[in-house]
């Protein structure tokens, strides 16, 4: 049986004896409309043997800026527990605004350095909003183990340090990214595309694949690689590059040329929507 549960007190009931007894859990935050990226994480922790496998479900107003699509971000709770549930999550826990943020709340989990980067360039306050809200969904789950997605590349890298920085008791495992057949990137957002704009995205996945061709092929020159990158993405009409960046993938810093892992990543808008994705090469 699946529960679904509102409020800290109500969670803190029933993981009471798992803390106990040091059964291990895992935790799965999301923001809802859930596909099969997310699902992916869940199947995940079931596979790890914890004893609770947790999915959260909350649109996180902390982490969108003025004028970014807080408002219309797809919400369905009904259909997300079910999808959560044939996923294998034993609990999904679904907080409103006023108890993730009751009145009076006025501490953040902030960074430097990696949040100033890429996404946190472009979505200012973004990466605050998200580490703020990974901190008080990690103290009130208390998981043993958490998943996410390589989709979202830069926040897995910041989860990770405030996990070092900040001593928590937290495993992280960062999953692959799963795609449509087509190969664009899963993602709650691809749901605003109308046709043309959908068929556009696809651009993404294939300039980062050619990225990633011209690297298995010996190509180490990052100003060569990122102007084939933006060829190829500024062909697009619909396209509106944000960056492409070819970085470390600890430090998130631009690397001169590409030697061992090194992390392609793109960010363009199509109309009003904004996506991402990326690919690790070595
Ligand atoms: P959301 O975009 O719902 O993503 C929740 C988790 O699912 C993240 O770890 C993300 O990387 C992962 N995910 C999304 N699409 C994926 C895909 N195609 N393949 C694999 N994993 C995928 O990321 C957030 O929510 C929020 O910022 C959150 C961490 C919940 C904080 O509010």
């Amino acid at each position: 049986m699946m529960r679904v549960v509102h409020t800290v007190a109500e969670l803190h009931k029933i993981l009471l004896p798992y803390w106990r007894k040091g059964d291990p859990i895992g935790f799965a935050p999301t923001m809802g409309a859930l596909h099969d990226g997310h699902c992916s994480l869940l199947r995940q922790s079931r596979a790890d043997h914890n004893a609770l496998t947790i999915a959260s479900i909350f649109v996180n107003p902390l982490q969108f800026g003025p004028g970014e699509d807080y408002d219309e971000y797809p919400r369905d709770l009904q259909n997300d527990v079910k999808i959560a549930r044939e996923a294998g999550a034993d609990l999904v826990f679904a907080p409103s605004v006023a108890e993730m943020y009751p009145r009076g709340f006025v501490t953040f989990v902030d960074m430097e350095k990696l949040t100033e980067r890429l996404c946190g360039a472009h979505r200012p306050g973004h990466f605050k909003g998200v580490l703020t809200v990974v901190f008080k969904l990690f103290a009130v789950v208390r998981p043993n183990h958490a998943y996410f997605g390589q989709k979202d590349y830069q926040q897995s890298v910041i989860i990770q340090r405030m996990i070092t920085d900040l001593n928590l008791d937290v495993k992280m495992h960062i999953m692959p990214i799963i795609r449509e057949p087509d190969g664009l990137a899963m993602s709650s957002r691809n749901a605003y595309l109308g046709t043309k704009h959908r068929q556009e995205a696809l651009v993404l996945h294939q300039a980062l694949d050619r990225a990633k061709e011209l690297i298995g092929g010996g190509e180490k020159n990052v100003k060569k690689l990122q102007a084939e990158v933006r060829r190829l993405i500024g062909a697009v009409k619909g396209a509106k590059l944000d960056y492409v960046s070819i970085v470390h993938p600890e430090t998130l810093e631009d690397v001169n040329d590409v030697s061992g892992k090194t992390v392609v990543l793109v960010a363009a808008r199509f109309g009003k929507t904004r996506l991402i994705d990326n690919v690790i090469v070595d």
